[in-house]
């Protein structure tokens, strides 16, 4: 048996059985199995060997497993994106893009310059610093050659036209995208939600301060009495609320240093990423960027677009003692910084540990019995 049909048989089994051992797993359409090849197959990049999974892995919360660099690797050896993969789980649940009386809302990527999903899901395979095809007909090749091409027919049609190919292998991907198998709402948080566990006392106190006196809530929305959320916070297990995501789908500039660690600092030495202005040509939106959300947040260092933060207490850490003189190098875009909301927060050691716990009980996977709330709880 060659490679591609050893392949096709592991993900037939891993689609039915789902890929990262999750009991009971809803069965996808032909279309949301045929994006999980496409998110999966290796063989789409030139030359062949990575996949949207290299760097969005179901291990890592769909984001980069590799988490030495700031930013990912492409297939060619030695080339590096100049941002943090963000996890492309729950990446579903930000509205399509908009930016109207001044303020942008949802939208892909950390500047928001994909729309949405599909859009989203047609740059890394032509992005010479991700999966490197010369052109989206390279592309359609691989698939035709794939052992799959038979499923991506009968859901796309038979391939004639190479640009309504490759619109459906990124409308394949979104709909993938937008299943349970990323967007699983199996965490601690949800099962305290649904009264079917409970926080320690210390998740507890740092739930308090998250949605309270640390204003993280302000952004992450919490669905907590005291942040701004829908009420209630049935998470996503089919209650009436909406589903707690921890973003506002908002861009805000939070004074971030540079980030000069290899490989960022192979970057013109007065290069400045502008985020948000950048996209939109507008500096009243430079250096903001997406509130990301926060589930499995505990599996997804390095933090920040640029990775900048190794560990989610230095991320807490930052909130609270930015603008403490002395400690942080200053912004990389000095306009726009958000004061309000964060920057001398007055918190303890203690209590940023208690901010933490709290975001480990984010992680999927979570079983009552023995779980700990935090880590890979799925295996
Ligand atoms: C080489 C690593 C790499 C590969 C391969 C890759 N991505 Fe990404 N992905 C990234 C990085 C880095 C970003 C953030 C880039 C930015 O914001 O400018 C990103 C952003 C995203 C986002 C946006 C999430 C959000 O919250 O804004 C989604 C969704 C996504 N990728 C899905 C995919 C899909 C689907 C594929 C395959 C077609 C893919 N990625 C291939 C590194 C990668
Ligand atoms: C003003 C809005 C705002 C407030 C307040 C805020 N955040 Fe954020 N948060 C953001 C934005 C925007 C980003 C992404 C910034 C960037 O990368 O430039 C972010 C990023 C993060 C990340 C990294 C996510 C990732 O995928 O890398 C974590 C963790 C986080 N915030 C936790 C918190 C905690 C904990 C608090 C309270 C102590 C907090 N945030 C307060 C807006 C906010």
């Amino acid at each position: 048996m060659d490679r591609r049909a050893r392949k096709f048989i592991a993900l037939c089994a891993s689609a039915l059985i789902g890929v990262y051992g999750s009991a009971v797993q809803a069965e996808l359409s032909p279309q949301q199995l045929l994006g999980k090849f496409l998110f999966f197959d290796e063989d789409l990049s030139e030359p062949a060997g990575q996949s949207c999974a290299s760097c969005h892995h179901p291990d890592a919360g769909f984001a980069d497993p590799d988490t030495h660099l700031p930013v990912s690797e492409g297939v060619i050896p030695g080339r590096f994106g100049g941002r943090n993969s963000p996890s492309a789980a729950y990446a579903v649940f930000f509205p399509e893009f908009s930016y109207i009386n001044n303020v942008a809302i949802g939208g892909q990527f950390w500047d928001g310059r994909a729309a949405n999903l599909t859009e989203q899901a047609k740059g890394p395979f032509l992005n010479p610093v991700e999966m490197n095809n010369p052109n989206k007909a390279t592309v359609i090749a691989d698939i035709q050659a794939s052992s799959y091409v038979g499923l991506f027919e009968q859901v796309c049609g038979p391939i004639v036209d190479i640009d309504a190919a490759y619109d459906c292998t990124a409308e394949a991907i979104a709909a993938y995208e937008g299943t349970d198998e990323l967007n699983k709402f199996t965490s601690k948080f949800d099962l305290v939600m649904a009264g079917q566990a409970r926080f320690t006392r210390q998740e507890r106190r740092g739930r308090m301060l998250f949605n309270g006196r640390a204003l993280c809530s302000q952004c992450h929305l919490s669905g907590g009495m005291m942040g701004r959320g829908g009420m209630g916070g049935m998470g996503g297990m089919g209650g009436s609320s909406d589903p707690v995501l921890f973003t506002d789908f908002r861009y805000h500039n939070l004074g971030l240093p540079k980030n000069t660690e290899y490989p960022l600092d192979q970057q013109p030495a007065n290069s400045v990423d502008l985020g948000l202005g950048g996209v939109l040509g507008v500096a009243s939106e430079n250096g903001k960027f997406k509130t990301p959300h926060l589930r499995n947040i505990a599996m997804t260092p390095p933090f920040m677009h640029n990775g900048l933060l190794k560990t989610l207490k230095e991320v807490v850490h930052f909130y609270n003692t930015r603008d403490i003189p002395g400690l942080w190098n200053p912004p990389e875009v000095a306009e726009n910084v958000e004061t309000r909301l964060l920057g001398d927060l007055g918190l303890t050691s203690s209590e940023e540990d208690a901010i933490v716990a709290f975001m480990l009980t984010f992680t999927d996977g979570y079983t009552p019995s023995g779980g700990s709330g935090g880590g890979h709880g799925h295996h």
